[in-house]
């Protein structure tokens, strides 16, 4: 029986990616035009029933267009919040129904581009989607699985992201750490390979913890005291104030709890925060963040502020909060940036070590690290890795492919 036809698919928590195998070499297929790989990004227009993605939702929420923008819908996955039937605008839906959306998308834009229909798919996943809580982490693959389902795959199989970077990098003899520091998790690959390419996976390893978490710290730290957060408010009855409740800006620095903000019980609470506040203008951008819906332009905001403070020589790395007040900026050094992350960058390079523990492999005894995921761009992780690592050549060259290509190759045989 010949094998089915199958789609490579990483669905990222920031950006996705689809391809298949085409004489031998990975192919990916333009998602968009001109584009391998899309932002993990949709939006629903007000009124209508469409659906859009990628750059054309991000495109919806800059040009402020009346609708809802929602990203990071990965890390729903395995948390109550995923089978929750919501109204978005005229239709009944759960996060699932939006994931699937997604991914049918992305089938019919590869069958387009190939002129051959996709029954089946090859999807990465994280080693842990839930690091700290097995339950969760059982459920999410559930979860995916049921996305695909919804999608209209017949099937699904799973293969662990940083395994399917690996299958895309070029061999080489020797002892090999992949690092995939993506979106919303770290993942770990401690190989040994031959010179005719033979490849022995000795252990994977996952983490909850990526770039969208380093953009909530950031946030946290850096933009969410401008909104009031760790503000006095006084008290309704009685004298004395305490500080604003952490739980609304906490959200609202994390990429995918921004849409659940948008009820009118939130806005009725920092309204009323804000007529308490002892600084009131403070709470007064908070309430305008809320009322105007600007909690995606905030973190993109915040996103574009950690990428410039991570250029080398930037003149003036900042946050540009103009979409809050005209002239509105948040100054945001390497170093501060350094200073946000070091927990969040230790905790990465201690996963990185405790691979290579389970693994039983000295850390010196590594000739090359591959490293994966746009995170894995962040210096501070690099510099880590490398002292980690003494002996390890880095090599980087295909960070943002790595997993779609290693999918898109093992796509062929994945139900063979
Ligand atoms: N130059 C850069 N410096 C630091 N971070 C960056 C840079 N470029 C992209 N990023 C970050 O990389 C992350 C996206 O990486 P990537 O596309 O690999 O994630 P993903 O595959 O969607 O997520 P995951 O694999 O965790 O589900 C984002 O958090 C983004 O802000
Ligand atoms: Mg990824």
């Amino acid at each position: 029986m010949a094998a089915p036809n199958t789609l490579g698919i990483d669905f990222g928590t920031s950006n996705s990616a689809a391809g298949v195998t085409v004489a031998g070499r990975p192919w990916l297929i333009d998602v968009e035009a001109g584009e391998t790989t899309l932002p993990t990004a949709v939006f629903f227009d007000h009124g209508a029933s469409s659906m859009r993605i990628g750059r054309d939702a991000t495109q919806a929420l800059i040009e402020g267009d009346e609708g809802r923008f929602m990203r990071a819908l990965k890390s729903l996955l395995g948390t109550p919040l995923l089978r929750e039937k919501r109204r978005i605008y005229k239709q009944e839906m759960d996060f699932i129904d939006i994931i699937a959306r997604f991914l049918r998308a992305l089938k019919t834009r590869a069958e387009t581009a190939t002129h051959q229909d996709f029954t089946h798919a090859l999807s990465g996943r994280p080693v842990l989607f839930h690091s700290q809580d097995a339950a969760r982490n059982a459920q999410a693959k559930i979860d995916l699985r049921d996305c695909y389902l919804r999608a209209g795959f017949a099937d699904v199989q799973f293969m662990y992201e940083p395994e399917a970077a690996l299958r895309a990098t070029a061999p080489e003899a020797g002892l090999g750490l992949v690092v995939d520091i993506g979106g919303g998790t770290s993942d770990y690959t401690v190989f040994e390979q031959q010179g005719d390419g033979t490849t022995r996976v000795l252990i994977s390893h996952g983490l909850r913890l990526g770039g969208t978490d380093f953009d909530r710290r950031l946030s946290i730290d850096h933009v969410m005291p401008l909104l009031g957060r760790g503000s006095a408010i006084r008290n309704s009855f009685g004298q004395g104030t305490l500080p604003a409740p952490n739980r609304i800006f906490n959200d609202l620095a994390t990429w995918q709890m921004i849409p659940f903000l948008y009820s009118a019980d939130t806005r009725r609470k920092a309204r009323d925060l804000a007529q308490h506040a002892v600084e009131p203008a403070k709470l007064t951008r908070l309430v305008s963040v809320l009322e105007d819906e600007l909690g995606h332009d905030v973190a993109f905001a915040v996103e574009r502020g950690k990428i410039l403070a991570n250029q080398p020589d930037h003149p003036a790395p900042r946050i540009d909060l103009k979409v809050l007040e005209r002239g509105l900026t948040v100054p945001l050094s390497s170093e501060a940036l350094n200073r946000s992350l070091s927990d969040q960058v230790s905790e990465i390079t201690d996963h990185a070590t405790q691979a290579l523990t389970l693994a039983e492999i000295a850390p010196p005894r590594i000739n090359r690290i591959v490293l994966v995921g746009g995170s894995s761009l962040l210096d501070a992780i690099a510099t880590d890795l490398r002292q980690l690592c003494p002996n390890a050549r880095i090599y980087n060259a295909n960070a943002m492919t790595a997993v779609a290509d290693g999918l898109a190759l093992a796509s062929a045989s994945a139900f063979a």
